[in-house]
């Protein structure tokens, strides 16, 4: 890792980064390891003091709501796309046309063209299963290939998966079972699933955490969260279900009101830049960057490989769906008995 931050380090300032002060207040909604990567590297090599608070994408949702009338921050760096969307919507976020668009891949600029330019992708990933292939074998379980699957009475108390209301992973799960199956089927499904979940968490790569270190056997997770337990020498291996599957467009988005708003335009073009996404598989993080030029690490799931559902972020991104759709689960499913 500290080769790596060394590597990252010196390329950037090659790149001809110039001294300069400030401070920016991020929310960061991707792992603690990219996040504190981003900091150090960024505040090395610009000057700027980066006051970074790591959330989930639902509590960083929430937090700038609570605080819209007195924002406290200036960026809000990863995340599912979906509460990006809800903020756009909510005129929590500042429209930024970024000379940078053309240069993302086509389901970023989307992205940002549906969102009227308040939010952008930065990254994208495939949302699957976790399972740890030692539990599995020594509770001589097999490993579940479809959502089907996961409803097995064998699988009772060995599934965790986050809460929704958190959680962007756990969101974007219940808006793909519902695209995938009808609302009515997809919720009748996850009363089913509930009677097997061990436990609800709170952030969405708690689950697959959990399954490497062999505290449960299965999560649903995004799929690229599995290489960099493995790497840590944990036994964790990921798979996408048959019946087809969803995937985020992690955002990115300058917060209306921000205090530090050129700052936070200057950090949001770096955050575009090849070097600064390859920087996510250096803090052992393996989405799919948005920036077509940055360098794909083997260790990112080939879409190619994988049936996707044709998601439609901008129905599911929308604040009424969503808050409809979680109270819905919390009425129907998570009040369940299990
Ligand atoms: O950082 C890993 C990750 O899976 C991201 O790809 C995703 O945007 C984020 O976590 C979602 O976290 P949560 O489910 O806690 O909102």
């Amino acid at each position: 890792m500290k080769k790596c931050l060394v590597a990252v380090v010196a390329a950037l300032c090659a790149g001809g980064a110039s001294a300069q002060e400030g401070t920016l207040n991020v929310i960061c909604s991707v792992q603690a390891e990219w996040c504190n990567m981003i900091q150090t590297v960024y505040a090395r090599t610009t000057g700027v003091k980066v006051n970074m608070s790591l959330k989930g994408s639902g509590e960083a949702l929430a937090q700038l709501i609570a605080e819209k009338a007195n924002p406290k921050t200036d960026i809000w760096f990863g995340g599912t796309g979906d509460p990006h969307l809800q903020a756009a919507e909510q005129d929590l976020s500042l429209e930024y046309k970024s000379p940078s668009l053309p240069q993302l891949h086509g389901w970023a600029q989307q992205q940002a063209a549906q969102s009227k330019y308040k939010t952008v992708g930065i990254y994208s990933g495939p949302l699957g299963f976790g399972y740890n292939p030692e539990l599995l074998a020594k509770k001589k379980l097999a490993v579940p290939k479809t959502w089907a699957d996961l409803l097995k009475p064998d699988y009772k108390n060995e599934i965790q998966v986050a809460n929704p209301a958190s959680s962007g992973t756990a969101y974007t799960m219940v808006a793909t079972l519902v695209q995938l199956m009808g609302e009515d089927k997809a919720f009748d499904y996850m009363k089913g699933l509930h009677k097997n979940i061990q436990t609800y968490t709170r952030s969405g790569t708690g689950p697959i955490k959990a399954v490497a270190r062999g505290e449960t056997s299965l999560s649903i997770s995004f799929v690229h969260d599995g290489p960099g337990e493995k790497m840590q020498g944990f036994p964790v291996e990921t798979i996408t279900p048959t019946e087809g599957t969803g995937a985020e467009i992690g955002s990115m988005s300058i917060i209306k009101g921000a205090r530090n708003l050129e700052a936070a335009k200057k950090f949001y073009e770096w955050a575009l830049s090849p070097a600064a996404q390859e920087m996510g598989a250096a803090a052992k993080q393996f989405q799919l960057p948005s920036n077509k030029s940055a360098k794909v690490d083997p260790r990112v799931p080939d879409f190619k490989k994988i049936k996707f559902i044709d998601y439609d972020y901008a129905k599911y991104g929308a604040s009424a769906e969503r808050r409809r759709l979680i109270a819905k689960w919390e009425k129907e499913v998570n009040s369940l008995p299990r």
